[in-house]
């Protein structure tokens, strides 16, 4: 459920035509529903909430203070992956308490600084970070709370380049290694082992990976607390996934009907990462046409919004829905599979400006004739869009807007050329 609907040949973001905003901020734009981004999270709450978990939102998802700031004000805790991310939860207001640090390497500076923060839970990743951040927590005089974050090595379920639960990836302790790595910090006095973590990949479209990675948390659990260790926390990540072609994802309370019994049965707080499940489909990219073309027996059409606005096409070859915000006659309804050339469509490849053949959107998409001027709506591209945007080729940031109800502010102004410079125009040589 998403607030971006057509009503009579027009694209509406909640009760705001797409096409004004467009015409009074300008394009590419990034434009949020606040209603979704709260309706989602409020999904995970309600289907969780017999256990009463700590629901840390993804700050790398979608890391706009506003988006982390309504989050905030919805119940929402935190994770993060960096000393910024941990800056951004912080400025929105967000305690320590509700904050979960994250990552293959933080640095000694982030271990000091997350301590000083009483952040919730630290997910270690290597023995040899245990032993860092006992370091750290000794010299503080503090003791850090630990969930160890395990490589459960499940099967493949979703890109090579974002399935983090398979053997032979970076992220966290070889399943087959946990016990014996924690059994060597049983008598450190400035770590509290508390619990497990498990991240398992993303976006995930099926509840098996989190059943098969929870059967083998139990055995874990089970083992730590045999070992001595205070075993009180169940971190499962985040990874539930999103509508991006039709109706393919599941309901939060899908992952809850096999996550919360498993909870109560090891009697842990459970904690949750979610980021593109709340903020995926609160998003979309407009783009403006700037030029049609045929080349080499394909039709491009070219718009303003490219690869360093929305990379997730060049880099995971992932499918967004484009439709146009106001679609000729014909076409007013967009169609239910995406995938299926409609009558009249065209098929073409949706491409940016940037000077990269990897620069696109779409390819070979079936999409009604379009002329210069017209705008594209790129769906579900409120996770990992603006996020993973770069500068490349000097084009500066889109602008991010919020919509709520009948109003919509500015969250993120548009970036110019001379904030382009700005970090090395003082260092020309004279
Ligand atoms: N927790 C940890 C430790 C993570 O690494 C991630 C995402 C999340 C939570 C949030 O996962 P989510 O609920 O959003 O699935 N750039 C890629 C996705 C990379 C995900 C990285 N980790 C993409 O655009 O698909």
């Amino acid at each position: 459920m998403d607030h971006f609907q057509y009503k009579a040949g027009k694209l509406l973001c909640e009760q705001v035509s797409v096409q004004e905003l467009a015409d009074t901020y300008g394009t590419p734009l990034y434009v949020y529903s606040a209603a979704t981004l709260v309706h989602h999270l409020r999904q995970i709450q309600l289907a969780f909430k017999e256990v009463d978990p700590l629901i840390c939102y993804s700050v790398k998802t979608n890391g706009n203070l506003s988006i982390l700031q309504l989050m905030r004000e919805h119940g929402a805790g935190f994770d993060v992956t960096s000393n910024g991310e941990l800056h951004r939860a912080l400025t929105v207001g967000s305690s320590g308490e509700k904050i979960v640090f994250a990552g293959v390497g933080k640095t000694e500076a982030e271990q000091r600084r997350a301590l000083s923060e009483k952040v919730f839970l630290f997910n270690v990743e290597s023995e040899a970070e245990l032993l860092a951040l006992a370091q750290v927590a000794k010299t503080m005089g503090v003791i850090a709370p630990v969930a160890l974050r395990v490589n459960p090595d499940l099967p493949p379920k979703t890109h090579a380049k974002t399935d983090t639960s398979v053997k032979g990836v970076k992220f966290g302790l070889d399943i087959h290694s946990v016990l014996e790595v924690a059994q060597k910090f049983v008598k450190q006095s400035n770590l509290e082992i508390c619990g497990i973590h498990m991240h398992l990949g993303s976006p995930i479209l099926s509840v098996e990976p989190y059943r098969q990675g929870i059967a083998k948390a139990k055995t874990l659990v089970a083992e730590l607390r045999k070992q001595g260790h205070p075993i009180k926390v169940l971190n499962m990540g985040g990874g539930f996934g999103i509508h991006y072609r039709k109706k393919e994802a599941l309901p939060a309370q899908a992952f809850a009907e096999v996550i919360v019994p498993a909870v109560k049965e090891m009697g842990c707080k459970l904690v949750l990462e979610p980021g593109r499940f709340i903020a995926g489909n609160a998003g979309v990219l407009l783009g403006k046409v700037i030029y049609t073309k045929e080349s080499g027996g394909k039709l491009f059409v070219i718009q303003d919004a490219a690869m360093n606005d929305l990379i997730r096409p060049t880099l995971y070859d992932s499918f967004h829905r484009i439709w146009p915000v106001e679609p000729p006659k014909g076409f007013e309804v967009p169609p239910e599979d995406y995938e299926c050339p409609g009558e009249g469509t065209l098929s073409v490849d949706v491409v940016g400006p940037v000077c990269e053949s990897g620069d696109f959107l779409a390819k070979q998409r079936h999409l009604p004739p379009l002329n210069q001027g017209d705008l594209l709506a790129v769906f579900s591209a409120g996770a990992y869009g603006m996020a993973m945007s770069s500068n490349y080729n000097s084009r500066p940031r889109a602008a991010e807007i919020m919509v709520s109800g009948t109003t919509h502010r500015v969250i993120r102004r548009r970036e110019t050329c001379d904030d382009l410079i700005a970090n090395e125009v003082e260092y020309i040589a004279k």
